[in-house]
């Protein structure tokens, strides 16, 4: 048995490389321990024999999952045998199809919503019904997930999804590039087309609808006409080929001035007849090459982008211009509520961006059609570490609605921080908005049970790419699991999809099941202690690439993601009585509880008031500042503890995953120390207060680059912004095509250290770096994140390109001299930061 089981985990586990691909759909071998006396099907049964049917790829899933755990090759047929049904079988189709051939009952039929299926183990004895024919996938999916946990219990359900709408959002462009892309260039745009393999696109649509995702939107909000060119509606019919094997639908976003730009008309207005026609004649176009599109996605007057305003008419309008042709056709229009004026004037106390939706909506509930959704990001600004509740949850109860969540890390990361998402998302699908004084939880707002919805739900922007993570990262993929998890299902808790999402990804073992877990569990509240707390939002530079610390950025422009931040106080005054009256826009109670100091929640203190530094928190008693500080050492911290939490678990996970994930850990940890620095070194010179516990500016381990003997062309330079570096100055190169250095005598006392060395990596070249202790290399490295870490990369130095590197267990007397030498490549000139000589538990 042993044996055996080795043999195929050679034949089957081993041979395909875990290289991300196949995410959680690994179906890897079950240790033995697991995979005893249990009884399984002997034969699939797929009750569809047309190849491209959901139901014949659930025949053909079944096949790969039970060869996979199981090492069992069965026989795949698509007809039930005649006479006596089989006993040992897995029988999958949808009630239609066991109608016919068999006595599936009423009372399976009559429980299934769209989408949903029925699930019945009994023994070796299998029945997958689904209500149409992606349920019927579903059902097997879900099968397959529980025999790779080793579930192997009877069970007899019904499992509906909560909401019509799971799609994701992919905000490709046609030339190949994604905005916010972090997961490498998109996989079916290239030059303009669509590409020609679509492989890769198949393969979405697989681990999509393995989570219940039923659709995609191909193409970036911000939406290039040209996506209707008759090559591309061509291309888009290829695509949406690739995908309805999975049961997953396309769908496009849409320019809305594109009978202008395209279509030789002088205008866009949505109440013109040949603006109207236009679109009509698009739509109908559009069904001949995809004859199950999902809809289409529609940004309108936000950054920039053109919409009905233009043209004084309401945003429903503008909505039903596109609604009402896709009608015809069965299709859905989601449309995003993310409109807002950026060019606001900071000096207006009163101006907030966090007003815009539901001012934009004001008077607009009722008026859409009924196949309009509006897409509502989960707060009121941008996905910020923490935001309250969108308050137009509350606003809409004539209209349908779905939330819009945001699986790419776009200020959270950038999948080279490991943040799991669940527990931001579900503090706002739980968050009850108090409608009318009674219970209105937003998850039950979107899917539409609260006000009695037809329609509803869920979008998330994945932007996955052809990196073969998907994402970027092995990690980041929890995200994705997760989001489309609670799109079908938004009750489950963070942490149980999560701990699904370990042991299908990485495996059974109790300890890296715990581990992984509670580091994951760990990351969101650790992401925001290292970032911006209180509510005051990421802190991250707005202006360039979302990524890494630049708070200043946020204040002083038009773009509404104020701080407010000067030397007495922080935060936006946001109550109805003194402030911009966004708390107001809440039903009474909720409005009731961030209006008052006394009850608006810590965690979003400084979203709703503006308060002076040394305010005290309601539930710590600190001051305001000095919690800023112990929450960003507390980040840091927890940061500082996952490589080696994750090194524990060495030998459980094969060795290119491990490497990949350690390889970013400690990337983290040390960008967390950046981020850590950055904030508190800002707002101590904004406040003038100091760290009561003298660590912020106190770095006694650290020996700054500008200090040191300078040679070979390094110069001293100032930092912008300041804070990005330690002592907020560095040293560069002055000459391109040989090395400087940095030279210092150390001055601590004998003992073993961990050498590390701040520098910056820039996008625009790939220096080197080597440090020599009395002439003896410790360790080099190169300046090439460029080409592995995930994140948006700078060609400056700032907190996006500031980073670590570290070389533990150096053994150091009094005396000793180091020397760091940098050379430059490209436009990076080998730029330097300080060099730290950390004794056992120094984090710093
Ligand atoms: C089989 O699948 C095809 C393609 O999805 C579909 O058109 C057909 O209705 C299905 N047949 C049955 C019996 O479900
Ligand atoms: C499974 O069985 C089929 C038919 O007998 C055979 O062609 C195929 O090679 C087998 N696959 C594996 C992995 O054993
Ligand atoms: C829209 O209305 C404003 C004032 O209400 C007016 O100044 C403007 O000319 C109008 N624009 C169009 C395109 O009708
Ligand atoms: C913002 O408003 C102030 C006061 O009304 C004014 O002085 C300033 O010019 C305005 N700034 C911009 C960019 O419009
Ligand atoms: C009220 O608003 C003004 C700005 O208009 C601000 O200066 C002041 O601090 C606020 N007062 C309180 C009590 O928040
Ligand atoms: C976040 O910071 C607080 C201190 O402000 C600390 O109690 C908590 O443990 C920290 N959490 C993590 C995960 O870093
Ligand atoms: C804050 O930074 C500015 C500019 O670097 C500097 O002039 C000022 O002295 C600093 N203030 C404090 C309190 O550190
Ligand atoms: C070094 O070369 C790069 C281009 O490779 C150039 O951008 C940079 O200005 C040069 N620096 C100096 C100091 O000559």
């Amino acid at each position: 048995m042993v044996m055996r089981r080795i043999l195929l985990a050679l034949a089957v586990g081993c041979a395909a490389a875990e290289d991300g691909l196949n995410a959680w759909l690994r179906y890897a071998p079950l240790p033995c321990s697991l995979s005893r006396h249990h009884s399984l099907p002997e034969s699939i049964i797929a009750l569809n024999s047309t190849t491209t049917s959901p139901v014949y790829s659930a025949g053909q899933e079944l096949h790969k999952g039970l060869l996979g755990i199981f090492g069992k090759n069965l026989t795949v047929s698509t007809s039930l045998p005649s006479g006596k049904p089989p006993s040992k079988a897995v029988v999958v189709g949808t009630v239609a199809a066991f109608g016919k051939s068999s006595g599936v009952g009423h009372d399976v039929a009559s429980a299934l919503e769209p989408d949903g299926f029925w699930l019945e183990v009994k023994g070796s004895m299998v029945t997958i019904v689904g209500q149409n024919e992606r349920g019927a996938l579903y059902g097997a999916f879900q099968y397959l997930s529980l025999l790779a946990r080793a579930d192997f219990s009877d069970v007899a359900f019904v499992s509906n999804p909560a909401a019509p709408v799971r799609w994701t959002n992919e905000w490709d462009n046609l030339d190949g590039s994604i905005e916010h892309q972090y997961g490498g260039p998109g996989i079916w745009f290239q030059g303009g087309h669509v590409v020609d393999d679509l492989t890769r696109a198949g393969q979405y649509a697989r681990l999509l609808s393995s989570v219940g995702i039923n659709a995609v939107i191909v193409n970036n909000v911000n939406a290039d006409a040209n996506i209707l060119t008759d090559a591309n509606m061509q291309g888009l019919g290829r695509l949406a080929d690739a995908f309805r094997p999975y049961g997953v639908q396309l769908g496009i976003a849409l320019n809305f001035a594109s009978p202008q730009s395209i279509g030789g008309l002088s205008t866009f207005d949505p109440l013109d007849p040949g603006v109207i026609q236009f679109w009509t004649d698009i739509t109908d176009k559009l069904y001949q090459h995809v004859p199950d599109l999902a809809g289409y996605l529609v940004k309108a007057n936000s950054e920039g982008q053109p919409g009905p305003l233009t043209y004084n008419r309401t945003l429903a309008d503008g909505a039903n211009l596109f609604a009402r042709p896709l009608q015809a056709h069965g299709g859905v229009l989601m449309f995003r509520a993310f409109v807002y004026n950026n060019n606001l004037n900071e000096s207006d106390w009163k101006a907030d961006r966090a007003n815009a939706a539901v001012q934009f909506f004001d008077g607009l509930d009722g008026k859409f059609e009924e196949n309009v959704v509006v897409q509502v990001k989960y707060g009121p600004i941008d996905f910020q570490v923490r935001e309250p509740t969108s308050p137009l949850f509350a606003h809409l109860s004539r209209t349908n609605a779905a939330i819009e969540l945001e699986v790419a890390q776009e200020y959270l990361g950038q999948q080279c921080h490991l943040v799991y998402l669940a527990p931001l998302w579900k503090t706002v699908l739980d968050f009850d908005l108090r409608v009318d004084g009674r219970p209105s939880l937003v998850r039950d707002i979107v899917t539409g049970r609260r006000f009695k919805r037809p329609l509803g739900g869920f979008a998330g922007v994945a932007n996955v790419g052809t990196h073969p993570t998907w994402l970027g990262s092995h990690l980041a993929t929890a995200n994705l699991y997760a989001f489309g998890r609670l799109a079908w299902d938004p009750s489950q808790t963070a942490e149980g999809l999560l701990d699904e999402w370990v042991v299908l990804t990485f495996g059974h073992d109790r300890h890296l099941r715990s581990t992984l877990s509670q580091m994951a569990l760990e990351s969101w509240p650790m992401y925001e202690n290292y970032t911006g707390n209180l509510g005051i939002q990421t802190l991250t530079d707005i202006l360039y690439t979302h990524y890494g610390p630049n708070p200043a950025s946020m204040d002083n422009n038009g773009w509404g993601q104020w701080t407010r931040a000067d030397a007495h106080g922080i935060g936006m005054d946001r109550t109805v009585s003194n402030g911009t009256g966004f708390a107001g826009q809440y039903p009474p109670e909720v409005a009731a509880m961030y209006e008052s100091l006394h009850t608006v929640p810590d965690e979003l203190l400084l979203w709703f008031h503006h308060v002076p530094y040394t305010q005290r928190l309601r539930t710590t008693g600190e001051t305001v500042i000095q919690h800023f500080y112990n929450a960003h050492y507390a980040g840091a911290e927890t940061a500082a503890t996952f490589p080696a939490r994750w090194a524990s678990l060495r030998g459980k996970v094969d060795s290119d995953r491990y490497d990949a994930v350690l390889r970013r850990l400690i990337y983290q940890a040390g960008h967390a120390i950046v981020w850590r620095d950055a904030i508190n070194e800002f707002y101590r010179n904004k406040s003038s207060i100091e760290d009561e516990r003298g660590r912020v500016g106190h770095h006694p381990w650290r020996v700054e680059a500008e200090d040191m003997t300078l040679a070979g062309g390094y110069s001293v330079v100032d930092v912008t912004p300041f804070e990005t570096a330690s002592g907020f100055r560095a040293v560069v190169a002055t000459k391109n095509g040989s090395a400087a250095t940095a030279t210092t005598t150390l001055r601590f006392p004998d003992g073993t250290y961990d050498l590390v060395v701040g520098y910056f990596d820039q996008a625009n070249g790939r220096s080197r770096w080597a440090a020599y202790l009395n002439d003896k290399l410790v360790g080099s490295w190169v300046g090439d994140g460029e080409d592995w870490l995930s994140h948006e990369h700078s060609t400056h130095l700032d907190g996006h390109s500031a980073t670590r590197v570290r070389f533990p267990g150096v053994k150091v007397r009094k005396g000793d001299v180091l020397r760091v030498e940098g050379t430059p490549d490209g436009g990076e000139m080998a730029p330097l930061d300080y060099v730290a000589l950390l004794p056992d538990g120094v984090i710093d």
